[in-house]
């Protein structure tokens, strides 16, 4: 029988902030025990304690109890404004005065975020009739949501799920319909969209990120910032930022917030930043 008591919470607490910058609060508990407690047992490992030692000795088990504390929650075309502003304004002028596009989903997740930004190029092209190269970089620290985006099945229920009406109607261009039975909708991203995109590993928390300043005109940064502490979310959105071009646009999610460095930017609403210097 596996303990877990508020000790014991308070070591994986510390555990996960060292590893991820992710900060676990006390309400939490209750959520995460079951997760580390299934863990727990895949490895064989009953105490806590020994539950540590092997994280700090073996670096699948460390990816794996990394995996155990994110929180993966997302949709396609989530907060729609972002790609509404993506088709009606960033594109467009993009296409007339670039002819390489690249852009930074940095918490990507299962790959919904990043295949709607690759649904949205991809619809943006034929309707401007561009031909401009587009590179969708998308990266999550969790691998096994990593997996699941590169392999690019899923299951929506569209009642639940709204997608824009134009996303609607160009369904079958970007994903093969595999089944449409029982009200959910089972859906294969085709090669067109996932030849856009390219998923890798990067812990928002390391200190440098392996990409040139200014590298991206547009950087997707949305609903993650929420699992760090201020000072931590400050100094990822200062890594960030530092990636966007100058007449870049920065995308924030809805509950998020830029602090200083919104100084340095045009704020368009919705969340919606272009630097500025
Ligand atoms: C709630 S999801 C947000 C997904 C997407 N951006 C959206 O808005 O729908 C948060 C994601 O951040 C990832 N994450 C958590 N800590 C991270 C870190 N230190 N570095 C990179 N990604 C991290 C999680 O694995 C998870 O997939």
């Amino acid at each position: 029988m596996i303990h877990l008591d508020n000790k014991h919470f308070k070591l994986l607490q510390d555990k996960i902030y060292e590893l991820s910058g992710i900060h676990i609060v006390d309400s939490k508990f209750a959520m995460i025990k079951n997760r580390v407690v299934k863990l727990m047992k895949d490895i064989h490992c009953d105490d806590v304690g020994g539950l540590l030692v092997m994280v700090d000795r073996d670096k699948k088990i460390a990816q794996d109890f990394i995996n155990v504390f994110t929180t993966n929650k997302t949709d396609f075309f989530r907060e729609s404004f972002h790609f509404d502003d993506l088709l009606d304004r960033v594109l467009p002028q993009l296409f007339k005065t670039q002819s390489r596009i690249k852009i930074y989903c940095c918490a990507s997740s299962t790959g919904q975020e990043p295949y709607s930004i690759a649904s949205t190029v991809a619809y943006a092209k034929k309707i401007y009739n561009a031909s401009t190269q587009v590179e969708i970089i998308a990266t999550d620290i969790d691998t096994q949501v990593l997996s699941i985006a590169k392999e690019g099945k899923y299951t929506i229920n569209p009642l639940l799920e709204k997608w824009p009406k134009w996303a609607e109607s160009e369904t079958s261009e970007f994903f093969d319909v595999v089944d449409e039975s029982n009200k959910v909708r089972h859906l294969s991203v085709k090669p067109k969209l996932k030849n856009m995109v390219s998923f890798r590993q990067l812990n928002l928390f390391n200190k440098k990120y392996p990409f040139n300043n200014e590298e991206f005109d547009v950087v997707f940064c949305r609903n993650i910032l929420i699992y760090f502490t201020k000072p931590d979310q400050e100094a990822i959105l200062q890594r960030l930022f530092a990636l966007l071009r100058v007449g870049g646009t920065f995308y924030l999610g809805h509950s998020e917030s830029l602090y200083d460095l919104a100084d340095q930017t045009e704020k368009l609403g919705h969340k919606i930043f272009i630097r500025q210097r």
